[in-house]
């Protein structure tokens, strides 16, 4: 087997190859389960290196093992396919043809990543001590892909599994690792107010549902700042705000969605119930109704202690010590916390900004969000140095069942 550092210099021989494809993905972006074409283009590649690929997998995923010691554990590594509805504004010169999508959050460059160390690791494929599944997932962005590849299946028969995140705000060369909780839990709430509308000049005729949504708004701070200890982060953001349309008129309802974040599973089970207490409490006092939605999308990540120790050694040998930092925590979310449910593992940061000010870089998600292309090979590289030294030192743990942060961090 390949020490780690070679798996750099011949991640780096197919530096243009991973360009290439990367910018290729990029110009003609796909919104989540709409990956179509991108899953064609990676099933061709795959196919191009002899393996057999599963296609249409939990909506446009693709799923081929690169089998070595068939008696040996199964390792899966995994990359995300879709783009986002935003316009992009970078100008460059491969940026996306397609109006209203983007590649903002890097997956096209996660998933030429991941077609690079298939390609590193079909070359060892004779000295791999088990199998390496890839999991190329639709339907990142919102949350839905990661279930439902678990639910046709990648995870069965699969021991770890492992995969990174690209970060503008951190230089391309650089990467970081946390054992434990990574980013937060994810869910979304939709609160429906019902008032009784009038004319704007005769309120006490009606029952102002926008009134009663203002309190709500600034209320639902006050279980972030007086019901959460001060030691455990939480965000409720309300990011619509829908109701009437003359300003002359009380409409008679109001609609708003937000988002709940949580680092810890215990404090995210509270949140729903104290949600709609206050929703509905304050509701009550303007005379309105309310209802909320509570929709339980994305857990906690979690990394296991262990994986993140071994993903650590193995960026030290692929790339250096130096190269390595300690991730702050987020709450941010990632549908790969499903897959850690299930299975032990490790989700890592790729830097993947510029060499310098990478802290100013604009982040993800943003319009003129770039990606630095020099973490291309070094992702590849880290990919597959990650999944043939598991393999070779065998499984982390025995086969466990674990619940929601059930994994110990
Ligand atoms: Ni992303």
């Amino acid at each position: 087997m390949s020490g780690g550092g070679a798996w750099l210099a011949r991640a780096e021989a197919l530096s243009e190859r991973l360009v290439s494809v990367r910018r290729r993905l990029h110009r003609f972006p796909e919104l989540s389960f709409e990956e179509r074409e991108t899953a064609r283009i990676v099933a061709e590649r795959l196919t191009g290196l002899g393996l057999s690929c599963r296609t249409g997998v939990g909506g446009h995923g693709v799923v081929a093992d690169i089998v070595g010691d068939p008696a040996g554990p199964v390792v899966a590594l995994r990359a995300d396919m879709d783009a986002l509805p935003i316009a992009e504004e970078t100008g460059l010169p491969f940026a996306s043809e397609r109006p209203g999508a983007m590649h903002a959050c890097g997956h096209d460059a996660h998933t030429a990543m991941l077609l690079g160390a298939a390609e590193l690791l079909t070359e060892e494929r004779a000295k791999l001590k088990g199998t390496v599944r890839l999991v190329f997932q639709s339907a990142e962005e919102i949350n839905e892909g990661a279930k439902a590849m678990i639910e046709a299946g990648v995870l069965d028969g699969v021991d770890e599994i492992y995969g990174l995140h690209n970060l503008p705000t951190l230089s391309a060369g650089l990467t970081s690792v946390r054992p434990g909780p990574l980013m937060g839990s994810v869910d979304r709430i939709e609160i429906a107010v019902e008032g009784k509308g009038a004319h704007g000049a005769i309120p006490d005729q009606g029952i102002d549902p926008i009134v009663c949504a203002s309190a709500i708004v600034l209320s639902l701070q006050s279980l972030v700042s007086r019901e959460t200890s001060p030691f455990d982060p939480v965000v409720v953001t309300i990011g619509s705000i829908r109701a009437g349309e003359a300003n002359n008129v009380i409409p008679s309802a109001c609609t708003m969605t937000g988002t709940v974040r949580a680092f810890d599973p215990e404090v995210r089970r509270e949140l729903s119930g104290r949600i709609e207490r206050v929703v509905t409490r304050i509701a009550e006092g303007y005379r309105c109704r309310a209802s909320v939605t509570y929709i339980r999308q994305t857990a906690v990540l979690v990394n296991d202690a262990e994986a993140a120790r071994r993903v650590g050694e193995a960026i030290d040998a692929v790339a250096g010590a130096d190269r390595r930092l300690t991730a702050a925590p987020t709450l941010a979310g990632e549908d790969f916390s499903e897959y850690l449910k299930h299975v032990p593992g490790c989700f890592f940061w790729l830097g993947s900004g510029p060499e310098r000010d990478a802290e100013h870089a604009f982040g993800l998600h943003h319009p003129r969000y770039e990606l630095n292309e020099a973490c291309l090979p070094l992702g590849a590289a880290l990919l597959a140095g990650i999944a043939a030294s598991r393999l070779e030192e065998g499984p982390l743990h025995e086969p466990q069942a674990a619940g929601e942060g059930g994994i110990s961090p």
